[in-house]
């Protein structure tokens, strides 16, 4: 199977994937991928993905193998990320692949004898972050329908917020609150019609109605100038928040979130971080249980 992009976690999955994570947080840890192999080859830098794919993967009982660095594998000397990835495809059963090209570019996979994850492509996508994304906003709000989703980040260049977007929009109900922090227009891939461009007087002023608050940094190794950055979450803006209101960022976080609003309960981010772990755990049981 091939997790490429957000699309290609159907509602189904995603429902059986929520499941199996809250199971192995209730039951524990099955080791039930003993004798299997995962890779990771991560060609940009990464502390969260992959080493919760990594820890999720020895968790589960089964083993690791990674390329480090793109300097210390064979894209160094030149190779093509397919050549690459057909390789390491060759000795594991799971390869976990990060790069700076989207996945439009990794060509075709179709002959792949391994699992293939995408867990960074340039600024393109990050399926499993939208899904530790959803699955922290389902264990607070549940259920609910219609959810006020405020975004602010920067929307040109970051494959988290693409992602999760892709996935949140697809429920009709849920409405967006956009700011883009670099004072572009947030023009995004949004395609429903529920979406409210703001400014930072207009995003402030949202707040009240706010279910989620997803906040990302500035990608600025992404931009050829350095990025001014706009709106900056104060202990102010999240008492605006209604109380059961939840903040979110997927690290790593910069000023768009200080570290100084931890104390406050509405803000999640090392739930986040904890909730990667179960759900890539539920990941990589869910493709080796649909296999056999
Ligand atoms: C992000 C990434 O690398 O896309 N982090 C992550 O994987 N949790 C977000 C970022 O770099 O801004």
């Amino acid at each position: 199977m091939f997790i490429l992009r957000s699309r290609d976690l159907t509602d189904e999955m995603l429902e059986d994937l929520f499941d199996i994570a809250d199971g192995l947080r209730r039951v524990g840890l099955p080791k039930s991928l003993s004798g299997k192999i995962m890779a990771t080859v991560f060609m940009e830098p990464s502390t969260r993905t992959r080493l919760s794919f990594e820890s999720a993967m020895i968790r589960l009982g089964g083993s690791v193998i990674s390329s480090p660095e793109p300097n210390g594998s064979s894209v160094a000397k030149g190779e093509s990320i397919n050549d690459t990835i057909m390789t390491v495809a060759q000795y594991a059963d799971v390869v976990v692949v990060r790069t700076s090209e989207p996945v439009s570019q990794w060509g075709v996979l179709a002959d792949c004898p391994a699992h293939i994850i995408n867990a960074g492509d340039g600024s393109n996508e990050h399926p499993t972050q939208a899904l530790l994304d959803a699955y922290t906003i389902q264990r607070h709000q549940g259920h609910k329908t219609g959810l006020n989703i405020g975004i602010m980040g920067d929307f040109s260049k970051s494959r988290t917020i693409n992602s999760f977007v892709q996935l949140m929009s697809r429920n009709e109900k849920n409405k967006f609150y956009l700011l883009d922090a670099t004072g572009r227009k947030p023009g995004c891939c949004l395609t429903s019609t529920s979406y409210v461009e703001c400014d930072d007087k207009t995003f402030a002023e949202s707040l009240p109605l706010l279910n989620v608050l997803y906040t990302g940094r500035i990608q600025q190794e992404r931009h050829e100038q350095p990025q001014w950055q706009g709106f900056c979450l104060e202990q102010k803006h999240l008492d605006l928040l209604p109380p059961d209101a939840i903040v979110m960022n997927p690290g790593p976080r910069q000023k768009e979130l200080p570290a100084s609003l931890d104390d406050d309960p509405k803000v999640v981010f090392f739930e986040q971080v904890k909730n990667g772990l179960f759900v890539r755990m539920a990941l990589l049981k869910y493709l080796f249980s649909s296999q056999s």
